[in-house]
């Protein structure tokens, strides 16, 4: 398997409770390398456009509310497969469905407040990474 990059935010519940290196240390520990990282008060326009995916979704409001509520640290992470590394250590989207010792089971509050992000494929990856840092900012 290849090395590979992921796309990766840690939310404002997570940075609210000073969570940030507990959540990195974890990614690390499931053999993932942080290329990039930068905290950053997301705005309505970033939030909106970040989740446009979603737009039509009955919690898109909310969801982009709880987004902008305060900091997020947006990452980049390299590894082994790494967008699947990073799914598994953070566990199921709902924490009362995410499996014991990944992060979102150990943090997460609700499905709304869980506490990370992580790109859902290689291709999302790549427009999510694109969409928060120049090539430039990413330091293999
Ligand atoms: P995330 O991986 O950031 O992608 C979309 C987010 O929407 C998801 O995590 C959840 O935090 C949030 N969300 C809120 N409500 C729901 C819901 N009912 N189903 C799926 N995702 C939800």
């Amino acid at each position: 398997m290849a090395v590979t990059r992921t796309f990766s935010i840690i939310k404002p519940d997570a940075t609210r409770r000073n969570l940030t290196g507990a959540i990195t240390k974890m990614l690390e520990e499931a053999g993932l390398r942080v290329v990039a990282s930068k905290r950053i008060q997301m705005t309505q326009e970033q939030a909106e456009g970040f989740y446009a995916v979603h737009k039509e979704r009955p919690f898109f409001n909310d969801l982009v509310s709880f987004m902008i509520s305060g900091p997020v640290v947006v990452q980049v992470l390299e590894g082994e497969d790494a967008v699947k590394a990073n799914r598994d250590v953070m566990g199921a989207t709902n924490p009362a469905d995410a499996a014991e010792g990944t992060i979102r089971k150990t943090f997460a509050e609700s499905i709304e407040a869980n506490s990370a992000h992580g790109s859902d494929s290689e291709e999302n990856a790549a427009i999510e990474i694109a969409y928060f840092f120049k090539p430039e900012e990413i330091v293999g």
